[in-house]
């Protein structure tokens, strides 16, 4: 007779050993492993478990009559923008992000949304009590929303629940984490209580059609805790994010099965709950110090929606041997190549400087045509020059210090001309690149050495443009 082994299950990654140590090999976390005896399948020896023959099924051919996913959109345009239109029947999103960001503020406004739009949504909350959703629905003028409620944690309770009664369009699980069943018998919150919980929850919506929402708290380090086996048994994965200071609020898919993983949908945070922000761009405008050195606006790209972010950089002279490289919002690694690059092609020289760059109101880019911009503010730190106030910065620079065309050019321009500005400092544009200069001065730069030389003008004779115009002619 097979013994049953102890099993010790990570619980940062879900790797199982069947002796306890001290490291996780397969993540390399420290002190993860807890012993879980990992019930149901697991423990019943396989010569008790009954034998069944399989069934033999069609296969299909790929071109065949199916009809598109049908979509129920929440009527949250922004979280909409991001499951990519709506809803997927019997889909499954989990909602990860930091404590207190803001998930079942979101999650309750999305919910009442659905039910009064006539589609049946349910919340169950295993960290609140009734009465404190109650309250949260309260405070956001929300009360009267047909949402049914209940504060539940069992989820055999709960699928008994979900499965009477007419089938419900949208089911939060706020959150995944306080879950239990009672096919495992680790205790709640470890990985094999939330892997089996998710597993039949996730079961309920695939053969109910009901879309199913997880809520995931998330660790330090921004993985959602616990299970990362979840984010694979999951159809999206939602990401939540914001700075802890600041009112924006940032919704981002990690994954998604059905739809477009490149959009944000931006929130603010006010006292009546979460508020759409359908122009990011002036929100993260709207606190700008005009006519400071170190400042530079980038005309970026977020999925389809063009959004413009100023970029912040302070280059102070060093008081260690090793200079700080610090930057919020941004690869550290493109940020790193820009400053070789201006080290090895422009005579800009930062051996001996600290330097720091931030992207303000919390936004992350991931664009590499965010170089010219950052190395503009660098420059513009370093010799103390502002930039031009009404100008946007784009533009891909090559270890070379070529600056390349990139994406989306007239989308980009398009917006700076709508939120004011006047000019573009930008690669030159290539010729199927038509689309129009949307009326703003056009200040083409083929190499980062001219970019350097143009600030560096203003910082050292800021009355003295002479140089710089005839430098423009010929460009
Ligand atoms: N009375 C209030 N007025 C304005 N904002 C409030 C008020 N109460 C709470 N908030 C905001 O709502 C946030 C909490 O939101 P919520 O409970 O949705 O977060 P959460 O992500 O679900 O947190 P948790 O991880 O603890 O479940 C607070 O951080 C705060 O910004
Ligand atoms: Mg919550
Ligand atoms: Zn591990």
């Amino acid at each position: 007779m097979a013994k049953v082994l102890p099993s010790f299950v990570c619980q940062n990654c879900g790797a199982a050993y069947n002796r306890w140590q001290g490291k996780c090999e397969s993540c390399g976390e420290w002190n993860t492993l807890v012993e879980e005896n990992a019930a149901g399948a697991a423990s019943v020896p396989s010569s008790l478990r009954p034998k069944r023959k399989g069934r033999a099924f069609t296969l299909e051919s790929l071109t065949g009559d199916t009809q598109d996913a049908p979509r129920t959109p929440s009527g949250v345009a922004e979280l909409d923008r991001v499951t990519g239109g709506g809803f997927v029947r019997g889909s499954v999103l989990l909602l990860g992000g930091d404590p207190g960001i803001g998930k079942s503020t979101l999650l309750i406004q999305a919910t009442a949304r659905m039910a009064r739009l006539k589609h049946r949504s349910i919340y169950i909350s295993g960290e609140e009590a009734v009465a404190q959703v109650r309250l949260r629905a309260e405070r956001l003028g929300l009360a009267k929303s047909p949402v049914e409620l209940a504060a539940e944690t069992s989820v055999e309770d709960i699928i008994a629940t979900l499965s009477q009664g007419p089938r419900p369009v949208l089911v939060v699980i706020d959150s995944i984490q306080t879950m239990w069943t009672d096919t495992v018998d680790s205790a709640p919150g470890t990985v094999t209580q939330v892997r089996a919980s998710a597993q039949a929850l996730i079961r309920y919506a695939k053969t109910s059609g009901a879309t199913l929402i997880l809520v995931g708290h998330v660790t330090k380090d921004g993985q959602i805790a616990g299970p990362r086996v979840v984010e694979h048994m999951v159809d999206a994965v939602l990401s939540f994010e914001g700075e802890g200071s600041q009112q924006f609020r940032i919704l981002r898919a990690v994954k998604n099965r059905f739809g477009p993983t490149d959009e944000i949908g931006v929130f603010e945070m006010t006292g009546l709950g979460l508020r759409e922000v359908p122009n990011p761009s002036e929100l993260f405008l709207s606190e700008r110090d005009l006519g400071t050195p170190g400042t530079a606006v980038f005309a970026g790209i977020e999925g389809t929606r063009p959004v413009l972010v100023e970029l912040q950089a302070l280059v102070a002279p060093t008081a260690l041997g090793t200079p700080r490289r610090a930057v919020v919002g941004w690869d550290p690694s493109r940020l790193s190549m820009v400053l070789a690059v201006l080290e090895a092609h422009c005579g800009v020289k930062l051996s001996g400087h600290d330097v720091y760059l931030n992207v303000a109101g919390g936004l992350r880019i991931n664009e590499p045509a965010a170089d010219m911009a950052a190395a503009a503010a660098l420059v513009s730190s370093l010799v103390g020059a502002p930039l031009p106030a009404d100008g946007v910065f784009f533009g891909e620079v090559s270890l070379s210090g070529a600056v390349r065309p990139v994406a989306q050019m007239p989308a980009r321009l398009k917006e700076a001309a709508k939120l004011g500005f006047k000019r573009a400092i930008m690669p030159e544009q290539t010729r199927g690149d038509g689309g129009g200069d949307a009326g703003l001065v056009l200040n083409a730069v083929g190499s980062l050495t001219e970019l350097v030389a143009e600030i560096a003008a203003k910082g050292k004779k800021p009355r003295d443009n002479e140089a710089q115009l005839r430098r423009q002619d010929r460009g």
